[in-house]
Parts: C-alpha cells; structure tokens; sequence
C-alpha cells in the first residue's frame, strides 16, 4: 500500500499580517500617512478628512514597539515562514519623493534580524491596502500612470535593501479586490459611486503593468528573488444546474482569474478583452507595457482564501455576505458570524483549479475565521480562548489542502491570517478575531496590549512539528 500523500517536508507553515492592521506607530519615526489613516471604520463607514482618535489602526496592536515578543510566540509556534507587508509610507512618506526615509527602512532591517534569529523565513508584501494617502489626494492613486515609476522607486529600494535577506515577494494584496474598493485597494480617490469603468479598469492595468515591472527589478537585483501576485480568492458555484447560472458563476470567476491570467501568461485574455469592447473601453496600452506584461511573469500565485458562494442569472438574488465581494448565498453552507460561508472543499477546488489553469507553485497567505473570542482563565491560571470554532475551521481546511497535495498540486505554504489579532480590515473592529494569540484590546480602543496563547496556538505548534500529521480528516 503506498504512503498517504502528506505536506512536503520543506512545506513552509506560518502566519500573515498587514502593516497597516497590527504596527501602530502611524507617525513615529517620520511615517507619513496612508489611505488606512482615514478609514477609521473600514469599508463600512465613511472617510475622514484626517486621522481620528477613534480609527484603531493608528495604534494596531503596537508591533512596531513589541515586534520582539511577538516574532518569540511566532517561533515558539515553530513558524517557518512570516508573511508582513511593509509600510510603504514609512520608506516613502509622501510616495513621490525620489529618497527614501531611513529610520523607515531601519524598521524593518530589526524585523528582519529578529526572524532570521529564529529561522523564520521573511515573505513580504510590497503593498497591502496602504498607499500613502499623498498618493491617493495629488495622483488620484492607481487611476494615474505616474504611479508605475513611484512604485518601481519603492520596490526597488526594498529589494536592493532587503534582497540578500527577503526570498519571497508579493507585489499586490488581493490586487483583484481593486474592483470593488477602489479607494482603500488602488488608493483611488474618487468616490466608488462616481469612478467611471473607463478609469477603474485604466487603473487596474497601471497596477498590472507595475507588478510586472517590479517582477523585472526583482529579477535584475538577484535572480534568487522569486515574486508572487495575490489574488482575492473566491470559488463561484452555480445556484442551480441551469446552464444560465453555470455561465454567471463562471463570469464572476472570470473577474478575478483575469488578474492571474495576465500575471502568468503575461496578456489579456480573450474574454476580458471582449468585456471591454462591451463595455465601451479603451484602455491605454503602450507597446512598452505590452512588452513588460510578456516578459516579466510571476514566479508563483499566491492567494487568500475564506469563502465560497454562488452565482444566478435566473433566481431572486439573496447577496451574500463576503471579503470585499460575495455572490448569492449558498444554502447547504454555515456562515461565520459575520456572514462569511465556510466551506473547507472550496479551497481544494480553487488549489485544483488554479494549478490546472496556471501550472505555477502556488501558496496559500490568508486563511482563517474571524470569531469573537471570550478571554477565560486557563487551567494554569493564566488567560486563554477556548477557540475550538477556529481549531476545527482550520483543521478542516487544512485537510483539503492535503487532498490538494494529493490531487498533484504543487502548495509552497500556508500562512494563516490574523496569526497575532489584528484590526479588521473590513470593519476596523478589534473583536473580529483570527489570532492563535489573543491581544488584549478592545474595539473602543481600551486594552493593555497584553498577549495571550489561546487554545489555537497550543493545536497549531502540534499541527507544524507533525508537518500536519496531527490534523483529524
Ligand atoms: C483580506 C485582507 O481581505 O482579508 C486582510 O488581505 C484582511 O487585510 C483579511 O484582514 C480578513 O478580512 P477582515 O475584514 O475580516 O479583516
């Protein structure tokens, strides 16, 4: 009987942050301010004109003072692999300066000493939902061309800074999300109500364009570099048989492999092409961009992953909730408390679908539930969350990455999101929870700041030194 298939033995096993939900410090050490400083409620509520009291981000859970007891519980997890965007405003305040802030790059040169301790293996996102608010008011963000040269500025320092020590690179966070949030994803300015599609899909090629182009830098500063796009990940099922609901599932798929499909193959697919023309768009595309487009394809996919849902073009549509996007609900589904679908075998399906489409190593860099957890007191005295809702999601989709594994798909790693709790991105509420480690503050912003191992971090240190042979199928 042959050996089950199981992870590789260099399987990378970790956890995901983003500057902007867990460093604080929104101004320490000249950081200057980006689109999340005046998002004080997320998406879910209005912008300010100014950062305000109220906007949790601003102080996160304070890594930037505590990285070093933080990236201690990350080790005593046994993380292999630490994924964390770097703040683009710390190392270009404004983002159009052409010198970089050295106390910024500083930063991370300590992050990035405390994990090497450890043997903790760097992944980092370029930009992750934190263009510099300067950016975003002077350029209109994404929507203007300029932002190309901006980006290739601080990619480039960040690789020629940080190249020898940082292998695996991310340029844009769920860049297929710009879609839908163009203001907090593409840092655009204009209000979503008024943005034409002209502008937004301009946008989303200025992004494309650019990613390439920083894949090119990567690749020039070290061929070792290897560079990763991220897509916003969401399997679309057909709420009935209907051929008609089958061909709106596959559309609403179709948004979101369009920006893999460039990444990878390096142009447009057809199907995106005759969406314009339907749409009326003509986009600006220079021979140059076509050029960087073909050339400078991504190393490996990378992708989060918390949802399914559906699609019809026949029935009354009930929305679903969802990460910045959702279809219709499914019905044979539970939903987190904050609406989410939880469906373990969508992940198998979408490792499946994109391996089949792309053929590239692909890593899992966000997966997890967002829970309210109940600090209570452990049988040692000391506080915990008995979060055997979160121990159970990630179990089970855990299982089906081994399926995937199995079904021939090559998987890198796995980095949970929220491994620490973080701010929500969506809400900008403390309470929404993804931790294996509690932090001790609360969405009115009172709280020590104080860590605490829950139950999770206990199930997850076993799930690694076995290299998953502890989970339960
Ligand atoms: C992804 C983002 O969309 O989902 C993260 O990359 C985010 O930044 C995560 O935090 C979970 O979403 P939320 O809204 O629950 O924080």
């Amino acid at each position: 009987m042959p050996a089950p298939m199981t992870f590789p033995n260099d399987f990378l096993w970790g956890g995901a942050l983003a500057a902007n939900q867990y460093e604080g410090a929104y101004d320490a050490d000249g950081k200057g301010l980006s689109v999340q400083d005046v998002m004080p409620q997320g998406i879910v509520g209005p912008r300010a004109e100014a950062p305000t009291p109220d906007n949790l981000k601003l102080e996160g859970i304070d890594f930037y003072h505590r990285y070093k007891e933080d990236i201690a519980l990350l080790a005593e997890m046994g993380f292999k692999v630490f994924r964390f965007s770097i703040a683009w405003s710390r190392i270009f305040p404004k983002g159009d300066e052409t010198e970089p802030n050295e106390a910024g790059l500083a930063f991370y040169d300590r992050v990035l000493d405390e994990l090497e301790k450890y043997g903790i293996e760097p992944l980092v996102t370029i930009s992750h939902y934190e263009t510099p608010l300067h950016l975003s008011r002077e350029y209109n963000g994404w929507a203007d061309r300029r932002m190309i040269g901006f980006f290739e500025r601080y990619a480039r320092t960040l690789f020629e800074r940080y190249g020898r020590r940082v292998k695996y690179w991310l340029t844009f966070n769920e860049i297929n999300s710009v879609l839908h949030e163009p203001f907090m994803s593409g840092g655009i300015n204009t209000p979503k109500e008024e943005l034409s599609e002209q502008d937004l899909y301009q946008a989303i090629h200025h992004e494309l364009v650019a990613s390439a182009s920083a894949t090119r830098i990567a690749h020039e500063v070290s061929p070792d570099l290897k560079v990763g796009c991220m897509i916003l990940a969401i399997p679309f099922y057909p709420l009935t048989p209907d051929p008609r609901d089958v061909w709106a599932a596959k559309q609403a798929e179709r948004d979101n492999y369009t920006f893999g499909d460039v990444h990878v193959r390096g142009a447009y697919p057809g199907y995106f092409l005759r969406k314009l023309r339907d749409k009326g768009i003509e986009l600006d595309i220079t021979e140059d961009d076509r050029r960087t487009l073909a050339e400078h394809t991504v190393d490996f996919v990378s992708f989060s992953y918390y949802m399914s849902s559906c699609e019809t073009a026949t029935q009354e549509r009930e929305a679903s909730g969802g990460n910045l996007m959702g279809g219709v609900v499914n019905p044979t589904l539970e939903v987190s408390q904050w609406g989410w679908a939880i469906d373990p075998r969508g992940l198998r399906t979408i490792l499946n679908d994109y391996w089949d489409r792309w053929g590239k190593p692909l890593f899992i860099v966000e997966n997890g539930l967002g829970a309210r957890d109940e600090l209570i007191t452990g049988p040692d005295g000391t506080p915990t969350v008995a979060d055997d809702y979160r121990i159970d999601y990630m179990n089970d989709h855990l299982v089906q990455v081994r399926e995937a594994i199995a079904d021939g798909v090559q998987v890198i790693g796995y980095t949970s999101w929220g491994c620490i709790d973080c701010v929500s991105a969506s809400t900008a509420q403390m309470s929404k929870r993804y931790g294996f480690i509690y932090v001790d503050r609360n969405d009115d912003g009172t709280g020590t700041l104080e860590r605490y191992r829950k139950q999770s971090f206990g199930w997850y240190r076993d799930v690694i030194a076995s290299n998953g042979a502890s989970l339960k199928a």
